[in-house]
């Protein structure tokens, strides 16, 4: 159990409803942001907030002052090394537990960053919970809403494979659980939603809840990445979400567990929750607001 919980990622997917969920505990929130000043409403206030930058080690002695818990995110376009030396520096300088969000299957696969970190965080004193994530619903609203809203397709190369969609509050709800309540220590969950579908089962529930027809073409990996270098997206971001998808289509991202529900007490979120309470975000009615 902690007090004073920094949370990194604060403005990302799911750093927002970590916050969120530790105010609804009464927890003690320390933000760490990278630029504190223009920061949405719903991050400011709540709790403290500081200046933090993974690499820049000068922020990390006032962010980390009185720190018990953190909820640690290794954002996409940092170095692993500098996620690792932040911490020893956490460790250093006495916090007891690290809540860090990690992705379904990194206790094996030696490829991802994610298994770097938690073999780095297991090899200091802290007390740690991992909280290894399935692949988040929110990618839909992310990188696949150009498709649905102007295509009416939900354009990703998973082929017929199947994927345990968690939705991102639903982690961070679990993440504030771990981080305030016993039992959670030195332990790792695997936070799935509570059915694996294909791509053909997510577009016939978003068909059903926008009331229009929405596709899945099935494209090629070829046809994926060209669509996506036409949008602009970087050739490395490019070949990371093959690399995402080649897993979804070879069936690996399809395994369903019961530790979200065990730590949120209730049934985690389905697909179908999650598109009805995003829904004019996919009709394109409504400015894009986050997540
Ligand atoms: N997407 C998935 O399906 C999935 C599934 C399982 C695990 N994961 C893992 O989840 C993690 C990403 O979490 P997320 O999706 O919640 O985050 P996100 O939406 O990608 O946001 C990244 C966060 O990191 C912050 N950040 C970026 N650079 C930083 C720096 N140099 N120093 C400090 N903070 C910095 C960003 O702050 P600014 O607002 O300042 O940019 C933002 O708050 C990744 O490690 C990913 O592998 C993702």
């Amino acid at each position: 159990m902690t007090n004073v919980v920094l949370v990194t990622g604060a403005t990302g997917t799911v750093g927002r409803h970590v916050v969120a969920a530790l105010t609804a505990r009464d927890a003690d929130v320390r933000t760490a942001l990278r630029d504190p000043e223009p920061v949405s409403s719903e991050i400011a206030d709540v709790g403290d907030t500081v200046a933090f930058d993974f690499t820049k080690p000068e922020t990390w002695g006032r962010a980390l002052t009185d720190v018990d818990g953190i909820f640690l995110v290794r954002p996409p376009v940092v170095d692993k090394s500098e996620v690792g030396s932040f911490v020893d520096a956490a460790d250093r300088v006495g916090v007891s537990h690290i809540a860090y969000l990690s992705t379904l299957g990194a206790a094996k696969n030696v490829l991802v960053p994610h298994h770097w970190i938690e073999k780095r965080i297991m090899a200091t004193d802290l007390e740690y919970t991992l909280l290894r994530a399935s692949f988040f619903m929110q990618n839909l609203l992310e990188v696949h809403r150009p498709d649905l809203v102007e295509h009416d397709e939900l354009f990703v190369p998973a082929g017929s494979g199947k994927t345990s969609f968690v939705d991102a509050r639903d982690v961070g709800e679990a993440a504030a659980v771990v981080l305030t309540e016993s039992g959670h220590v030195d332990r790792a969950y695997d936070l799935t939603g509570p059915e694996a579908l294909d791509y053909g089962e997510v577009a016939a529930i978003f068909s059903d809840v926008l009331g229009r027809s929405i596709t899945y073409p099935e494209p090629s990996l070829v046809a994926f990445a060209n669509r996506m270098r036409r949008r602009g997206e970087a050739v490395g971001f490019i070949a990371l979400m093959c690399g995402i998808y080649t897993t979804a289509r070879l069936g690996l991202a399809a395994r369903v567990t019961d530790d979200s529900q065990r730590l949120l007490g209730r049934r985690p979120r389905k697909m179908r929750t999650f598109v009805e309470d995003y829904a004019d975000e996919f009709r394109g009615t409504s400015r894009r607001t986050g997540r």
